[in-house]
């Protein structure tokens, strides 16, 4: 099946990629002209596990191409999928620019009946927002779908080619049956619905998972004050399947270019239809909290921040992507910055960019050099590498003993060993 998708980034490129490996002769386009330049030469514009072997393989069979013209991209494609960013406007709800320009841009170069799939996540009724968009610069037949990705960065190729579900949100049965032939090699549960539903079932699964992360932080906080272990109470409540043991991982709260925005949307939208959206709500006060949180105890027990000499391991918002947006560890440096203290940072792939972040900090080439002479160390993104970090190099390393990990990954036995002071999130 011929492939058009509009929007290169994490979305775009792995889903280009993955629909090439099904088979599919793919054309990933994007306005970002140095981006499409990179991809040419074969340079990942991002961090992701086995990306770059499979743009390679699909680039070398000649089913996977990039481009920075609908021109050349939309014409004769099957299916279109957008796939461009939908960030929070200032007032939280959606800015839907990119979801506009991309519509208006596949219209005018439609050349026949084609799918449009949306897979940005996007506000309830932007089916009918394309619609209108394509219908007024093209008279060609098309089809709009709601088909929301759940992809995570990190497992992303992995997330789409095993999927626990696709939604194909439409009221059109040629454009369903399109979308099961698109994905038939993909063994899992298709789900059909209206394109409303499809469209809030992913605001909906992102804010309850928002929730859960928060609720185990609201636990994990309750059990640092009373003397419980977090990690107890979590397999406790996670070995019953009506809740499970995903997202019960206590730490700094949840980041990066989904969550925060997809909840500030759901919000959005309860409250203008006048919901005051109240569990959603204390999950977003909660995730504020968590952060500062691990600040607040770093600060008690060093006696203040000013002049301290910090180390942070993690700059990315989770292990195994390069992504900073809405990072609980920019966070946590920038609060250690601000309150005075020298601090240094090392993460694998992830930098704090001054033109990005708004804020300057050093970078380290290693754990152990960003860790040197430091009074404390925190651990703030939970990259594998910092499970076997070896303890006597990092505690010779440092002028003082004290770690805070706010991911819960070291050993504190192992830790406390070593010589350190170990504190991590939800134990006393
Ligand atoms: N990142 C994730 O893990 C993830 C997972 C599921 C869903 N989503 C959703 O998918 C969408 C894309 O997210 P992302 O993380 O891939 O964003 P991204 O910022 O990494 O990529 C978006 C791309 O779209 C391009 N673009 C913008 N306007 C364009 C246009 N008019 N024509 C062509 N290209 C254009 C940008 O240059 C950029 O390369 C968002 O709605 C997001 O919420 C993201």
């Amino acid at each position: 099946m011929k492939v058009a998708i509009v929007g290169t980034g994490y979305v775009g490129l792995v889903s280009g990629a993955c629909l090439a490996d099904l088979g599919h002769s793919v054309v990933c386009i994007d306005t970002d002209e140095r981006k499409i330049a990179k991809l040419l030469q074969g340079i990942m514009p991002i961090y992701e596990k086995d990306l770059e072997e499979l743009v390679a393989r699909n680039v070398g069979a000649g089913r996977l191409s990039f481009t920075t013209s609908f021109a050349v991209g939309i014409p004769g494609a099957e299916v279109v999928s957008i796939a461009v960013g939908t960030p929070s406007a200032p007032d939280g709800s959606v800015d839907m620019q990119f979801v506009d320009a991309a519509a208006k841009a596949i219209g005018e170069n439609l050349t026949g009946y084609a799918i449009i799939a949306d897979k940005s996540t996007v506000p309830v009724g932007t089916s009918e927002r394309v619609v209108e968009i394509i219908k007024s610069v093209t008279q060609q037949d098309f089809d709009v779908v709601s088909n929301p990705e759940f992809l995570r960065e990190g497992t992303s190729v992995q997330d789409f080619m095993k999927p626990t579900r696709i939604i194909i949100g439409s009221g059109s049965a040629r454009a369903i049956e399109t979308m099961r032939s698109l994905y038939a090699p993909i063994d899992c549960a298709k789900l059909v619905m209206d394109a409303r539903s499809a469209e809030l079932a992913k605001y909906a699964c992102n804010s309850f998972l928002a929730v859960k992360i928060s609720f185990i932080n609201e636990v994990a906080h309750l059990c640092e004050m009373i003397g419980a272990d977090v990690d107890a109470v979590a397999e406790g409540m996670g070995s019953d399947p009506r809740i499970g043991k995903d997202f019960l991982r206590a730490g700094p709260g949840w980041g990066g270019g989904c969550f925060p925005k997809d909840v500030k949307a759901f919000i959005k939208l309860g409250a203008e239809h006048g919901h005051p959206m109240p569990v959603t709500n204390s999950a977003q006060a909660m995730n504020r909290l968590a952060r500062s949180r691990i600040v607040e105890r770093l600060k008690a027990e060093l006696g203040g921040l000013s002049g301290k000499k910090i180390g942070v391991l993690g700059v990315a918002y989770k292990g195994g992507t390069d992504d900073t947006r809405e990072s609980p560890a920019i966070d946590i440096i920038r609060e250690c910055v601000e309150g005075g203290a020298e601090v240094t940072v090392y993460d694998q792939e992830a930098r704090v960019v001054p033109e990005i972040h708004g804020f300057e900090v050093a970078h380290d080439d290693s754990p152990y050099e960003a860790a040197n002479g430091a009074e404390a160390l925190v651990v703030a993104t939970e990259w594998e590498e910092f499970k076997v970090l070896d303890l006597e190099k990092l505690k010779q390393a440092m002028a003082g003993n004290l770690i805070m990990d706010a991911r819960n990954l070291l050993d504190k036995e192992a830790a406390e060993k070593s010589g350190f002071r170990y504190m991590r999130v939800g134990k006393r």
